[in-house]
């Protein structure tokens, strides 16, 4: 039998190189909305998140390795952060959420494993699930250039790659965006 190569999914927070505050205001995340961060990893951007949707709004912290959770934990307890629940769960199966109750969905240095891995069609459809009717899809990935930090180029995928896995499974594509010196955005609505 031979067995199947699959891509690697890092742990590795992107903190050094993406400017939380930059990348959440690009992709229009404002008060009072439920903001899920999907493979938050240490949770730096659920943190800053959590500043800009005030009390009215709520923070979903999503990821399966319970390391990188533990250490968001403590940092929530520190900071004293109210409206941020952290969430241990595989995004390749059902999420322990309710239908339609998030207004904006950002995966940040995360999809291009799943896009490798072939499990799009395991994540995707519990995204659409979740999103409210009209929810935002932000996707932030490293650019695909030769000589900038991230992972290798042979794992990152371009904004074209994001829109055509993505406009074939339920969503329509809003914007591209520069989000960092390494990074793009590209924003989606659920259809
Ligand atoms: C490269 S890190 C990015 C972390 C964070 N978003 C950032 O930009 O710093 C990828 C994250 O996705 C998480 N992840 C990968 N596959 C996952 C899955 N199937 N379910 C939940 N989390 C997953 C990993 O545990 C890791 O924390």
């Amino acid at each position: 039998m031979t067995e199947k190569k699959l891509h690697k999914h890092g742990g590795k927070s992107s903190e050094a190189v993406l400017d939380a505050k930059r990348v959440l205001s690009s992709i229009k995340l404002v008060e009072g909305e439920v903001f899920m961060d999907s493979g938050c990893g240490d949770g730096f951007i659920s943190r800053t998140a959590s500043q800009i949707v005030g009390s009215k709004g709520k923070i979903l912290a999503v990821d399966q390795y319970s390391p990188s959770l533990d250490v968001l934990r403590d940092k929530v307890k520190k900071e004293g952060i109210r409206n941020l629940e952290i969430i241990e769960a595989d995004l390749t199966r059902k999420l322990p959420l309710e239908d339609e109750m998030v207004d904006l969905c950002l995966m940040a240095n995360v999809l291009h494993g799943f896009y490798y891995n072939q499990e799009l069609d395991q994540v995707i459809p519990e995204l659409l699930r979740i999103l409210k009717n009209g929810g935002r899809l932000a996707i932030v990935e490293f650019k695909k250039i030769e000589g900038t930090p991230g992972p290798p180029l042979s794992s990152r995928i371009t904004a074209e790659d994001v829109n055509s896995a993505l406009e074939s499974r339920g969503f329509k594509s809003q914007e591209e965006l520069e989000v960092g010196p390494y990074h793009y955005a590209v924003v989606l609505i659920k259809k």
